[in-house]
């Protein structure tokens, strides 16, 4: 930080008795910059933007505000403070971002894990750059148990489906038949900066995360240096030497310690993962006895001493809370009953790297909704972060509306392809009887819909419940192969973005 006061008031000196060009504030203004966010249920559909553009201002102007655009203000030191409620945000500054699906599996794979609206904010002042994101659960829940052991009078095992809590948006989504997956169902909220982007994608018209995570082959690159094949979930950048910041906020993990997962994104090929954590510890361990060496498996290595001593195992006292290291001892012989349970993570702090940055949230039982507080230092002086400094600013979408893709020609695209017959006039699908005859695809992204139409039904394993029961009845219930481009996906998609509508509406 203070190289960057230095440099400020260097520049002022210059300044001074010549013309007075630059205010001293201005200097110290960090430049703006793409990044990406999502928010998720399962860890399958994200939904967000992958593609947002971060404008730090001096003083607060909220007419640069658009579905894409976040505004980041300077605030006093001190004004917010990091305990996962929003009051200390100013609400005016705040964007209303209609999530998109960010990966390529349509909806009909998994749980439309659809969050009504997401709102983002940000801040910053001389030393921290701060973050706000509030969405409604698509479970209605807070989903803090993941992986959970679960005693069944016999052995132990990890809970692993939950079924949707009825009146949830994952309750009647396109796809019912499947249940969520325990250990996938953790809420979850990411951000990607680019550190280096020699591939250009932070910038307008770029693929921004969509190129990292789960692009396919179609999307990105040649097949042998595409981020990733089909349905594969390996990440990864497509240029040496080029990387991302990445940051992980899981409701199980990240809850106790107050940090997320701070890493990044490296450079690979094929199937390659270049998902890598920063240095240092991560907050939790995996309480599994085969994973710590432990000398039994498929059981928890650990329990905590706090509930043991206080004979809260093999009780119908089921108040067994989380444990930290400090708290956790080897597995002892006690009469386990049916339904005793033990956390899947030992809470431990980070060290390092990783945990440089703070995060809070709470969850509000009544609205289902989350908010989460993030603030990090703007320079943590370690390469594998993204800095938030002076310098220059990335090129401001010309469509702030929709940075990818021409939402009029969008428009033109869905007519005359006769989308509209089946996914009706605004995209939002036609949801008859407590089912979905066409599913919804306002939140489609351009990669799910070219995923849909260039692929043969049968090839396209990903839709395969959906049309599980329904193919064998009438052709109609297939998706037909249309031919359009990329550029045409993606200006469909940020047509039917825009024409947002609720969840069977
Ligand atoms: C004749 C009816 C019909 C037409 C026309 C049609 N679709 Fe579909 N579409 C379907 C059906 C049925 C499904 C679900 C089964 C499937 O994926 O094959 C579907 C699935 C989709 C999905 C995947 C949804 C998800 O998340 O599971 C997308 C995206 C999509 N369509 C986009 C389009 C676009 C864009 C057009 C126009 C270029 C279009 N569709 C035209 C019937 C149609």
């Amino acid at each position: 930080m203070k190289s960057v006061i230095i440099f400020g008031s260097f520049i002022f000196t210059l300044a001074t008795g010549t013309v007075a060009f630059a205010h001293e504030d201005e200097a110290v203004v960090p430049a703006n910059t793409y990044f990406a966010m999502a928010v998720t249920e399962n860890s399958h559909n994200h939904y967000g933007e992958n593609l947002l553009y971060l404008d730090f201002q001096e003083h607060p102007d909220t007419t640069k505000i658009a579905p894409r655009i976040v505004i980041s203000p300077r605030i006093k030191p001190g004004s917010l403070t990091i305990d996962g409620k929003s009051g200390d945000w100013n609400p005016t500054y705040l964007t209303k971002i209609w999530g998109r699906v960010m990966n390529n599996y349509p909806l009909s794979e998994f749980y439309d894990a659809v969050p009504g609206e997401i709102t983002m904010g940000s801040a910053w002042d001389e030393d921290y750059v701060y973050f706000l994101v509030q969405w409604e659960d698509a479970n209605h829940d807070a989903s803090i148990h993941r992986n959970l052991w679960t005693y069944n009078g016999d052995k132990w095992s990890k809970k692993k489906h939950v079924k949707p809590n009825p009146g949830a948006p994952a309750a009647n989504a396109i796809n019912t038949t499947d249940e969520i997956f325990g250990s996938e169902s953790e809420d979850r909220v990411f951000f990607m900066f680019p550190v280096r982007d020699m591939q250009r994608n932070f910038r307008e018209g770029g693929l921004g995360c969509a190129a990292y995570c789960h692009a396919n082959a179609e999307l990105s690159g040649t097949s042998t240096e595409a981020a990733v094949g089909e349905d594969v979930a390996a990440m990864h950048t497509n240029v040496p030497e080029d990387k991302a910041d990445v940051w992980h906020w899981t409701s199980t993990r990240s809850l106790p310690s107050h940090t997320l997962k701070d890493g990044h994104l490296v450079y690979g090929i094929g199937d390659y993962n270049g998902r890598k954590g920063d240095k240092g510890n991560a907050s939790t361990v995996n309480n599994d006895s085969k994973k710590l060496k432990h000398s039994k498996t498929g059981q928890p290595a650990f329990m905590s001493y706090r509930d043991y001593a206080a004979g809260n195992y093999g009780s119908d006292n089921k108040d067994r809370t989380k444990f930290d290291q400090s708290d956790a001892i080897p597995m002892r012989e006690v009469k386990f009953v049916k339904g005793d349970t033990i956390p899947y993570s030992i809470n431990r702090p980070s060290t390092g790297g990783r945990g440089d940055v703070t995060a809070l949230a709470t969850f509000d039982e009544k609205s289902h909704r989350w908010t989460l507080e993030i603030k990090r230092a703007r320079n943590t002086g370690d390469g594998d972060d993204y800095q938030f400094m002076v310098g220059t600013d990335a090129n401001a979408p010309d469509n702030p509306a929709a940075i990818i893709g021409d939402a009029k020609r969008g428009e033109q695209l869905y007519l005359t392809h006769g989308c509209s017959a089946c996914h009706q006039d605004k995209g939002q699908g036609l949801f008859q009887g407590g089912k979905w005859t066409f599913p919804r695809i306002q939140r489609s992204s351009g990669a799910t819909i070219l995923k849909t139409v260039r692929f043969n039904r049968e090839m396209r394993g990903a839709v395969r419940s959906f049309i599980a029961d329904e193919m064998k009845k009438s052709a109609q219930r297939i998706m037909p192969d249309i031919q359009i481009s990329e550029q045409e996906a993606e200006d469909i998609a940020s047509w039917l973005q825009l024409q947002f509508t609720t969840l069977g509406n």
